[in-house]
């Protein structure tokens, strides 16, 4: 039986990666391939731990930027060894909610953490593992965090200021357009243009590996 294939969904807030994640499961439905979903930092009961301290912005003490980048690698290791690596090797396809490629935007991005300091985390916790595909979901963030402030209550991280969320973007931006891997959409289009990118991606991404 071949491994599955990991694809990873990536954005800021707002951008629509519940949409596209429903969209990529209905073509590898289409495709009659088997998969599981995940989502980060979270997605086994260690990691959903993880996930609640990062994202509440009701702690008695500030969490360090230090400490939100090391949560999220911590997370990450559960997640690949529990479920992501397993699931792999039965032959399932996984769908990242997120994936490395958000450390690299928010912390290496947002926060400024030099490339050398997330190489040598990702070295240790990744040790060369990358998805197969990855759409990057390229939106404006004065129009995602407007969405994400639509839809309620905002977290510990959607709370930054937009100066933030501009510097996460461009860190997206640079690295989705140094990697083959990683597919952009334009997600700032009407809302059937996005559906049908994504849709046509995935489609091209699975032909291709079935012709193989
Ligand atoms: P979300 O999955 O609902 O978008 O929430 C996850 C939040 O955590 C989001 O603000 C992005 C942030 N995040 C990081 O800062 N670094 C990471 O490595 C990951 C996976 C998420």
């Amino acid at each position: 039986m071949s491994e599955g294939k990991f694809i990873v969904v990536e954005g800021i807030e707002g951008a629509g990666k519940s949409s596209a994640i429903k969209i990529i499961e209905s073509v590898l439905n289409k495709y009659n391939l088997s998969f599981i979903k995940t989502r980060e930092p979270g997605g086994t009961p260690l990691a959903e731990s993880l996930r609640d301290i990062v994202k509440s912005a009701s702690h008695e003490e500030k969490l360090t930027e230090e400490t939100e980048l090391l949560l999220m690698y911590a997370s990450r290791s559960q997640l690949l060894e529990n479920r992501i690596y397993p699931a792999l090797k039965t032959g399932a396809w996984v769908i990242g909610d997120r994936h490395d490629l958000s450390s690299r935007a928010y912390q290496g991005g947002g926060r400024n953490f030099d490339d050398s300091v997330m190489d040598a985390i990702a070295n240790v916790t990744l040790k060369g593992f990358k998805p197969d595909l990855t759409l990057y979901l390229d939106l404006d963030p004065e129009i995602g965090l407007s969405r994400a402030q639509a839809r309620g209550e905002l977290d510990r991280i959607e709370l930054e200021k937009i100066d933030f969320f501009h510097k996460v973007r461009n860190k997206y931006v640079e690295l989705a357009n140094a990697d083959d891997a990683i597919v952009t959409i334009d997600a700032s289009q009407p809302m059937a243009s996005v559906h049908n990118d994504i849709e046509s991606a995935i489609e091209q991404f699975i032909e291709r590996k079935l012709a193989r």
